[in-house]
């Protein structure tokens, strides 16, 4: 099992989109082993973002990612990163693929919705930035046949 960090962006909360992200991800079998909201400010910009912060978009980025809180999740499954890469759809939703959050959902390569790590070495840092050890839940699911088991 694999575990990754998804962030519902501001916008996500601010157009009431919340519920149906996280839909998206029970849906497809993820559990979900650490949730948190928070508003990020502009040092947690930096560090989750590090490999942005000299790119012409990171201040834009930044103060809108700072503007509104946001929930921040833990989420395991199996290939979990690339399962929630797969459920996002490309960075800017003009070119996601159809049936994807952000192809359906989201309005601009900024405001788009939701965060994933993009690697399961990045997801172990940023799953590191957002949640102490023990604010992370390992459970069982008591039944749930609909689980994704496949490779
Ligand atoms: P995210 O997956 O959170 O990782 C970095 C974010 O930077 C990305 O989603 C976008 O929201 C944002 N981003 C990437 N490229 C651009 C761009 N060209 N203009 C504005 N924002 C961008």
């Amino acid at each position: 099992m694999e575990r990754t960090l998804v962030l519902v962006k501001p916008d996500g909360l601010q157009r009431g989109l919340a519920g149906r992200i996280i839909a998206r991800l029970e849906d497809r079998g993820l559990k979900i082993v650490g949730a948190k909201m928070l508003r990020m400010d502009m040092e947690l910009a930096r560090t989750h973002y590090s490999a942005h912060v000299d790119k012409p978009f990171f201040a834009g980025m930044a103060a809108f990612m700072t503007s509104s809180p946001l929930l921040a999740l833990a989420v395991e499954g199996k290939q979990a990163v690339d399962a929630v890469r797969a459920l996002m759809g490309a960075t800017d939703p003009q070119k996601a693929a159809p049936g994807t959050i952000r192809a359906d959902l989201a309005q601009d390569i900024e405001r788009n919705l939701i965060h994933g790590s993009d690697s399961p070495e990045a997801a172990a840092r940023e799953i590191g930035i957002f949640f102490e050890a023990a604010e992370m839940h390992d459970y069982a699911l008591q039944s749930a046949p609909w689980v994704v088991t496949g490779s």
